[in-house]
């Protein structure tokens, strides 16, 4: 069985909001600051649409807003609900479902990610230029609906490329370094064992999380272009290759302290796109 769209919560967006969004972003863990940058004109609890799981984690606040950048309404969803909470790939994957059958085209997805290879600081920001999936399971098992997107879809170009230049522009002109690397995602919630993160490594990943990569292969399905972006809020290793104590705690306080940042690249591209 494919999954149904969820028209009690689209009716719901629509009677609240009011008008639609082709622009979507996810913000996750302490990231929910670009909320500031934009004009709010609702909010919608994650607890009041039907069918949305909500986020048991602290730092995500779980909850639907639309806004405008500029001339341009973007539909942000501030928090997400993650596969080590104990929830489905479905759960996972339902708010990006409900935004793809919303209308939105374009969806800027953010993480916090621990950096694992060399020269990786904490606070950088990562624009992701592809993914290696470890979750347990891909969340497009199942049945599928042809409608929505093909049964095997294609991968090759997850990341888009100019939204990635778009980002890479706004950077300059905001005078910080954008990195850009392979982002790794599996369940967590445990950090990574100083072996793992070397297994990280050595298989290609530049950062590790734990989110982001069922929403990205759920995105990509229903043809939306995508932009990631992590902040580099833990190293593995310190500067003499030893292993890292790792808390949520100092997660938050780095994702926190690059938020301003990261939300001026959002709004950068965001608005490049009026253009
Ligand atoms: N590992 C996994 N997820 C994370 C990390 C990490 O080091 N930092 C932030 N999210």
């Amino acid at each position: 069985m494919s999954i149904m769209r969820n028209e009690a919560a689209l009716r719901l967006l629509d009677e609240r909001f009011g008008m639609r969004a082709k622009v979507g972003v996810v913000l996750g863990s302490g990231l929910g600051g670009f909320a500031d940058e934009m004009e709010v004109l609702g909010s919608i609890g994650y607890d009041e649409v039907p069918g949305l799981p909500r986020s048991t984690v602290s730092g995500h606040a779980g909850r639907l807003l639309l806004g405008k950048v500029g001339d341009t309404a973007v539909v942000v969803m501030q928090g997400r609900v993650h596969y080590y909470e104990g929830y489905s790939m479905k759960d996972v994957t339902a708010g990006v479902r409900l935004l793809a059958d919303w209308g939105v085209e374009e969806l800027i997805v953010t993480n916090a990610a621990g950096g694992v290879s060399e020269g990786m600081s904490v606070g950088d920001l990562m624009l992701i230029s592809d993914h290696i999936n470890l979750f347990p399971e891909n969340p497009l098992r199942g049945g599928n609906d042809e409608s929505e997107g093909p049964r095997f879809p294609d991968m090759s170009m997850a990341y888009d490329k100019c939204l990635r230049e778009r980002a890479k522009e706004v950077a300059r002109c905001e005078g910080f370094e954008l990195r850009e690397g392979v982002y790794l995602g599996w369940s967590g919630p445990s950090f990574e064992t100083p072996a793992e993160y070397r297994m990280a490594r050595v298989i290609g990943a530049d950062a590790v999380g734990m989110s982001t990569v069922p929403e990205v292969i759920v995105a990509r399905h229903r043809g939306m272009r995508v932009l990631g972006l992590s902040t580099i809020t833990n190293c593995a290793f310190g500067s003499g290759g030893e292993a890292q104590v790792n808390s949520h705690e100092d997660v938050q306080r780095a994702a926190a302290e690059a938020a301003g940042r990261l939300a001026s690249v959002i709004k950068g591209v965001v608005e490049k796109n009026e253009g």
